[in-house]
């Protein structure tokens, strides 16, 4: 028996992958983290299937509510929001879990990071712009190893994905700002992709937290920064070597001119 864990996607019902729509179907027993992943999808659950929310709980007491009922031979499946892989907690319960003999799985999910570029229509990889994403958070109660603080990761001037950085956006703009980035480098804020009531701030890091403090916005966003995010950018000439006719590659020879 194992446990799965399973990236819910950022929100909107359909956006989970069918596999984990499938395992939901399938669970006798499911954990969720009640604050960030959308109640529709237990819909599907079996009427037998005991739900437990899990934003109340304390690590060792979810992890002895999960071993006790696998140890029944129950299907036992815990929701993430996003994908598990990416701020979800998820090693420190796999660790334990390990150390009782049990198995896990995880199946992946949509990331709120890409449901958000979605969102925006953006691509976060330009040809000759950026071809790296950072994927990080501001420091706040949780710190951040000394050699990953955003003033140093943010010297690569790259896009840039916040999480869990809502609240934290005055330090994360000044960090930014001392890594030499501009103030009207394009920053935008997504509240709540793909949820009913999404909320999108685009702006520029000079004004992000004026922006998003007008809109309201304090938790479940997702911050992103640097010029693919540029809402000019369908009028500049950037092209990738993929679609070039001149480059040659394994699916296609180039034309000479
Ligand atoms: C604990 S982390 C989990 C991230 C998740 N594993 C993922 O892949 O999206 C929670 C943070 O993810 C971001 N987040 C999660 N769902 C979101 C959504 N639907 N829209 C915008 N940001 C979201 C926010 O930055 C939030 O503070």
């Amino acid at each position: 028996m194992k446990v799965y864990f399973i990236g819910a996607g950022p929100g909107a019902k359909d956006l989970i992958t069918v596999r984990g729509h499938q395992l939901i179907q399938e669970a006798d027993v499911i954990f969720y983290a009640d604050s960030l992943v959308n109640e529709q999808l237990l819909e599907d659950a079996k009427p037998s299937c005991e739900i437990f929310k899990t934003a109340r709980m304390h690590l060792q007491e979810m992890i002895d509510m999960m071993v006790a009922r696998v140890k029944e031979g129950k299907n036992v499946i815990r929701l993430h929001t996003g994908d598990p892989s990416v701020f979800g907690a998820i090693m420190e319960q796999i660790s334990l879990l390990k150390r009782e003999g049990i198995e896990v799985e995880i199946v992946p999910g949509v990331s709120s990071v890409f449901a958000s570029a979605a969102a925006l229509g953006a691509e976060l990889t330009i040809p000759d712009l950026t071809q790296t994403v950072i994927l990080t958070r501001a420091e706040g109660r949780t710190p951040v190893p000394q050699l990953e603080k955003l003033s140093e990761l943010a010297k690569h001037h790259c896009t840039i994905a916040l999480f869990l950085s809502a609240t934290l956006t005055k330090k994360a703009v000044k960090e930014l700002l001392n890594a030499g980035w501009d103030e009207q480098t394009p920053a935008a804020a997504v509240y709540k992709a793909t949820w009913p009531d999404e909320k999108i701030v685009r702006t520029t890091i000079g004004q992000l937290d004026e922006e998003m403090k007008k809109h309201g916005i304090r938790k479940q966003a997702m911050i992103l920064v640097g010029w693919a995010l540029d809402e000019q950018i369908h009028e500049k000439d950037y092209r990738s070597k993929l679609y070039d006719p001149q480059f040659t590659h394994g699916f296609r020879k180039g034309v000479m001119r």
